[in-house]
This record gives C-alpha cells, structure tokens and sequence, in this order.
C-alpha cells in the first residue's frame, strides 16, 4: 500500500504541511529539531497505533495551538480510502477519527487500512532492554499477523489483573486463598495458547533473521533467537498445544502462588518469558558491539516486514527515522534491496549521506515547514 496524500496541521511544531509522496522514495531533509520525526509520527498515529516515539496523545497538540489535524489517503490493491485524526484542547484532548468520512469510535478499524513498520534508532532497546521490550516487539509483530493473538494477550492481561489484586486482598486476609485456583485455572488456558503462539512466531523470525544476518554480516556471523518460556522446555512445543500443556501451565502459577501472595504479583507464566538474542552463541544484550546490536535490531525489523509481506499482497509502507546516515553503504544498500517493493519515507539531515540510488521526492523542513518538494534525480544531476 501507498500514502497518496497527506496533509499535516497543529501537530507538534508542524504547521501547513500538504505533500502528495512519491510512491516510492521520499526523503524528509532537515537541520535537527525541524519536525522530521514529528513529520513521521503524524502520519504512523494513523495506522492505530500509539506513538512510536512514546508521546501521550495530549502532547500531539502543537504547545501553543488550540487544535490538531492529520490526515492521509491510503492506495490499497483494492481502493483509496481516506484517514482523518483531529484532536481540540480543553474538550478532555478527545479524538476524533474519521474513515472515509465516517466517524469511528476507537482506533480499531484503521489496524487494517493502514500498515506501516518504522525504524528507528531506539529499536536497538529491543535488543538492550528489559525482557518486556523484547516480548512487546514479538507480541505485537505476530498481532499483525493474527488478529486473535491480541484477543488472548489482552484476556491473559485482564486475568493477570484480577490475579494480582486479589494476591493482595488474599495476604490482608480479606478473600481466602483457594479462590486463586479459579483464576489460575483461566489463565493456564491463555497463557499456554499464548506461550505456543510466541513459540511459533519466535521460531519464524529466527529462521528469517539468521537469513538477514548472515548476509549482512558477510557470511561471518550467526543471529539467532530462542524462546525461554517461563513455564514450557523447548522440547514441549513439539507437541500441539492441549490439556496437558494448561496442566503443566496451571501447576507452574501453583508453585509460586504462595510468593506470589507474598510480594502481590504473579512471578509466573508468560508475562516472565524472555527472548534470548544471541551472536555467535553468545548474549547479544551482553556481550554484542554497538554496529552489531544495530544490526540485529534492524534484521529483526526486516524480519517482520518479510514475514508481513508473504502473509499479504499489500506491503507496508516503510518509515526509516534517522538510521540510514549510521550504516555504512553495504548496509544500506542491503536494507535498501529488502524493503525496495515498498513505499520509503525516510528521513535526514543530510541527503548526500544517503545512496545514490534513491530517487523520488525531496521534502525540505524548516520550522515545522515544508520550504521545497524536488524530484530527488534532479536535484543531484
Ligand atoms: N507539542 C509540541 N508543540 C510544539 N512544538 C513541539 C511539540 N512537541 C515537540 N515540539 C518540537 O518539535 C521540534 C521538532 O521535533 P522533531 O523531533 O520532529 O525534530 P527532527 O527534525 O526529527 O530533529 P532531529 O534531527 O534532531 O531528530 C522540536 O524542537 C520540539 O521541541
Ligand atoms: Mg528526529
């Protein structure tokens, strides 16, 4: 798929912003703190998703406006629909979202009009951070994969959230401990459907991202990615996913329930799994360089975008944030080649850092602006 048109107002520092993209390359060239990223944000809200930066959805409002705006055309295989996003102050910073001209309640109905994937240069956190970030990024790649995923993620979360406070009501004495066992019963049924699903998707990825890694690498290392299931040995997924895996589920949260009372949380099940990451054999979180936690992280991403694209004839559309100028030209070129069937917004300081090959539009920023569009090609002749 394709942003056809996209016209930005009040978000951030941005302010009047039209452009229609190019189809293929557009390259968002700027000094920093001109509103390059805020540029990408404000198009990425528009595929339902939070903030790939963190905002809070007050902060999207421009400091000294009253009223934000984004809005974009999205070019399917199928249609052009049209995605709109308004949020006023003072009215509780409420959004408005319309599809097609069609007011929707929640976020929910853009997941399918729009896909993107974006780089950026925190992504290495996947592979740096807490053991949570690393669930996320699988939590959520294999959710675009499969709607369900989610409904069981967010059962197994409301669950969880029962479980721990009734852990506290149990050690004040103020509900008896065997009502535990109840909720312990229903949590074994997602965590063990979750656990298998993360099992499989972890094991899709792995394969793809040695693939990625070894030709990025020249041939000369090895990424690869294992599940560590809090609850389940590697050997368990051999087997489909049944009444005996909720048992073996069910006996785990029963082993630490007693702790669990204790401290008021669950220290059990699948939101304790962790994803190791290794080169060469070894921790990339540990003992990885910088270029090749950078690297890793970025196969990852790709992984996903590749895994994406053999499940839909629609690709995502593609924003890179700043990490282009920190991979050297083999590197670029390699993510260049992975991602050339989609539509790239890309950002940067500097143009000339980029390849040589990319040709499509210029968009200048300045002052939350846009001062020139140019044809890429033209401008470098
Ligand atoms: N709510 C807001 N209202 C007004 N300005 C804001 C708001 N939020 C952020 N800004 C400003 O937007 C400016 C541009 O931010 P942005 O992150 O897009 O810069 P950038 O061009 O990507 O820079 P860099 O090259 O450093 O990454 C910053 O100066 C920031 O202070
Ligand atoms: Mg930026």
């Amino acid at each position: 798929m394709i942003v056809t048109y996209a016209e930005i107002d009040g978000f951030k520092n941005l302010s009047g912003v039209s452009f229609a993209p190019d189809p293929k390359y557009n390259v968002i060239v700027g000094a920093n703190a001109q509103g390059k990223t805020n540029l990408l944000e404000a198009m990425w809200i528009l595929s339902g998703c939070k903030s790939f930066r963190g905002s809070k959805e007050k902060d999207y409002i421009s400091l000294d406006g009253q009223k934000m705006s984004s809005a974009v055309k999205i070019q399917d295989s199928v249609r052009e629909q049209k995605i709109t996003f308004e949020m006023t102050k003072g009215t509780n910073s409420q959004k408005l979202i319309h599809l097609n001209g069609v007011k929707q309640r929640g976020t929910r109905a853009l997941f399918d009009v729009f896909k993107c994937i974006a780089f950026i240069p925190d992504d290495t956190d996947i592979i740096k951070g807490s053991p949570e970030k690393r669930r996320s990024f699988i939590d959520m790649a294999a959710s675009q994969l499969n709607p369900v995923f989610v409904m069981h993620l967010n059962k197994n979360n409301a669950i969880m959230n029962q479980r721990n406070a009734l852990l506290k009501e149990i050690s004040q004495k103020n509900a008896p401990a065997d009502v535990l066992e109840i909720w312990d019963r229903q949590a074994a049924k997602e965590g063990a459907l979750i656990s298998w699903m993360r099992s499989e998707y972890i094991s899709r990825i792995n394969e793809i991202c040695g693939r990625l890694y070894r030709t990025i690498s020249g041939g000369a290392e090895e990424l690869t990615l294992e599940y560590k299931s809090n609850v389940y040995k590697p050997e368990d997924f051999e087997k489909p996913c049944g009444e005996e895996a909720e048992e073996q589920y069910y006996r785990k949260l029963r082993e630490t329930a007693e702790y669990d009372i204790r401290t008021g949380s669950t220290h059990s099940g699948v939101n304790r799994d962790e994803v190791a990451i290794k080169i060469n054999g070894v921790s990339a979180r540990d003992f990885g360089s910088q270029g090749q936690i950078k690297s890793a992280a970025l196969v990852m991403k790709l992984a996903q975008a590749e895994i994406y694209m053999k499940k839909s004839k629609d690709a995502p559309v593609v924003f890179l944030d700043d990490v282009m100028g920190e991979l050297d030209e083999n590197r670029q070129r390699f993510v260049f080649d992975m991602i050339k069937d989609m539509q790239v917004f890309v950002t940067t300081p500097n143009e000339n850092a980029l390849l040589p090959e990319i040709k499509g539009k210029i968009l200048r920023i300045s002052g939350g602006r846009i001062t020139e569009e140019q044809d890429v090609s033209a401008h470098r002749e």
